[in-house]
């Protein structure tokens, strides 16, 4: 043991601390042995029915927990806050800071020597790993897992297809009995999403940063492999414990950079740019927005995956899974960052082999030379937003269109179908006060529905602008993260209709073709009109939110309180 175990500051006290920190543990069946010097391991788990993504998780807990029993480890599982994609409302978004606070007060205040974060559905990776890098002792993520492929009439489906069905739906395609059937046919399964959305790409980061055993990403979780990984991390991080081997020790600025150039060759979410700048301001690592630009240009995308792609998470795990597609990127990757086994990111893949080319493209002969995300600047946001170019469509990457301008998500539900709508092909929507401040919570809605009577014609794509995010499961000509949103009165906000948009992704620009001089009258005249909340968390939340381009945590939450509490509790 490199170090004094932290748990001993609790179990190897004596008299009256040590009687009550230990008695009180015992009513559980726990003999004496366990607390004179094993590491003490804590199980941070995101269980919960309304986190379908992560109702598997006690079974996968119990996998984890018979690997740190075996590696001589002393096992607490704990819950915390659970974030469920699908069901909270106004979003998960609004809450991820909030879990975070969560997992971060529950391991610094109880005896944890070391700490598995299980993480499945979107907000709960980085709620669980922002928490944990403020505290800052050994740690190791399990995933929850994909789903196995939908299967529905014949075909391949996933989450992409919500959007598709949507818009068949819309159009008179597809009839709602059909709709529910297929509800059954997408999740068959345990699991997160089975496209590379946010929860997977949260998964391939967690991998690419070297804080999961390698093909954490991949392994479907109904794939008995799954426990074993579980099991095998278990083991794992009670000898992390005895080396020491920190959050802080992997994540280096290097590690944050390999996590970017994956990100772009696996076609990852727009999301895991704000969560992976969250992440970086939590252990104190120097990142901007325009780091994800210059790292991503020159990653090819090589896993053909839905959105930007073909395939699924199960096919990329039958393909080899995570680490040849890291092998295929080994010549931009930091290969000799250490990962949470002790070897470097470059010996995990190293010996790794693709076994099918149709999912896992050869760097030299990618499925497109696009990278996976790219950073526009000009005056529509001064501070810069995104675009997912691999999900975008190739003849609207340089477009010239007239603003249609939305204040609020329910001014766009009630008037996008109106079939007055002074709307065509060429105009560009533009959605208002949905960003972090002005939602609140920054919400999943920037791929906004296609107008009824264009879907009619045949369009199924324009360029659409909004301070909010999209799902990762989602596609289209969206860009997001307008920053400063427009709850902050910058240039967005006062965007009008009719205004002329330009849009140029090679050349990384978007402007409004309205003069400075006319945009500072505007701002001038200009009153914020989004909903304010005084009380509560969300009272705290709009307070002290970032914007899109910092990650969107909170200001006082930057950096961390480290593990060490001097003071007893009784
Ligand atoms: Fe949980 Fe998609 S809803 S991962």
């Amino acid at each position: 043991m490199k170090n004094k175990l932290r748990s001993q500051n609790w179990f190897g006290k004596t008299g009256k601390d040590g009687f009550i920190y230990r008695a009180w543990m015992k009513n559980q069946g726990i003999p004496d042995d366990e607390f004179r010097g094993k590491p003490v391991i804590g199980i941070c788990n995101t269980w919960s029915e309304l986190t379908p993504c992560n109702a598997h998780f006690r079974e996968l807990a119990e996998s984890v927990k018979r690997g740190i029993s075996e590696a001589g480890g002393f096992p607490v599982e704990f819950p915390v806050m659970s974030l469920g994609e699908t069901l909270i409302k106004p979003t998960a978004m609004l809450y991820r800071n909030l879990a975070s606070m969560d997992v971060e007060e529950s391991i610094r205040a109880n005896p944890m020597d070391g700490v598995v974060l299980l993480c499945g559905c979107d907000k709960t990776t980085p709620s669980l790993v922002m928490g944990a890098c403020s505290v800052n002792i050994p740690t190791l993520v399990v995933s929850g897992g994909p789903m196995l492929t939908g299967k529905f009439q014949g075909k391949d489906i996933s989450t992409s297809d919500v959007w598709r069905f949507n818009d068949a739906v819309r159009a008179g395609e597809m009839s709602q009995e059909e709709l529910t059937v297929a509800e059954a046919c997408m999740c068959r399964s345990r699991g997160h999403c089975a496209v590379m959305g946010t929860a997977s790409t949260m998964a391939c980061m967690v991998e690419s940063l070297g804080l999961s055993l390698p093909h954490n990403a991949a392994i479907p979780a109904a794939d008995s492999r799954r426990k074993v990984l579980a099991q095998m991390s278990g083991r794992r991080i009670v000898e992390m414990v005895k080396e020491d081997l920190k959050l802080s020790d992997i994540l280096t600025r290097k590690a944050f950079e390999n996590a970017i150039m994956v990100n772009a060759g696996i076609g990852g979410s727009t999301n895991f740019i704000i969560h992976l700048l969250a992440l970086a301001g939590r252990i104190g690592v120097d990142l901007s927005l325009d780091d994800f630009d210059h790292l991503s240009a020159n990653i090819p995308l090589v896993a053909n995956l839905q959105p930007s792609g073909k395939y699924f998470m199960e096919d990329l795990y039958y393909a080899g899974g995570l680490p040849p597609v890291m092998k295929e990127l080994d010549r931009f990757l930091h290969g000799e960052c250490i990962t949470v086994n002790g070897k470097t990111l470059n010996e995990n893949y190293a010996a790794e082999e693709c076994y099918n080319r149709e999912v896992i493209a050869s760097v030299d002969n990618p499925f497109n030379p696009l990278s996976g995300v790219a950073i526009l600047k000009g005056n529509l946001c001064e501070n810069g937003c995104v675009i997912k170019p691999s999900a975008a469509s190739p003849h609207l990457m340089k477009h010239t269109g007239k603003a249609i301008v939305f204040n609020d998500i329910e001014d766009f539900k009630s008037r996008i179908d109106d079939p007055l709508l002074d709307v065509d092909e060429n105009s560009v929507l533009v959605l208002k006060n949905v960003g972090p401040k002005g939602y609140p919570g920054m919400p999943e809605v920037g791929n906004m529905s296609i107008p009824k009577k264009l879907l009619a014609k045949g369009i199924t794509d324009m360029v659409r602008i909004s301070d909010g995010r999209m799902s990762g499961t989602g596609f289209g000509t969206v860009i997001l993260h307008a920053s400063p949103e427009a709850a902050l009165g910058g240039n967005f906000a006062v965007i009008q209709d009719g205004d002329i948009i330009q849009l140029d992704v090679a050349n990384r620009s978007l402007l409004l073709e309205v003069s400075e001089e006319e945009l500072t009258q505007r701002k001038a005249a200009w009153k914020p009109t989004h909903k304010t909340y005084h009380r509560g968390y969300v009272k705290l939340y709009q307070a002290h939110v970032q914007q899109a381009h910092l990650g969107a945590d909170m200001d006082f939450l930057q950096g961390g309180s480290g593990s060490e509490v001097t003071r007893d509790s009784h």
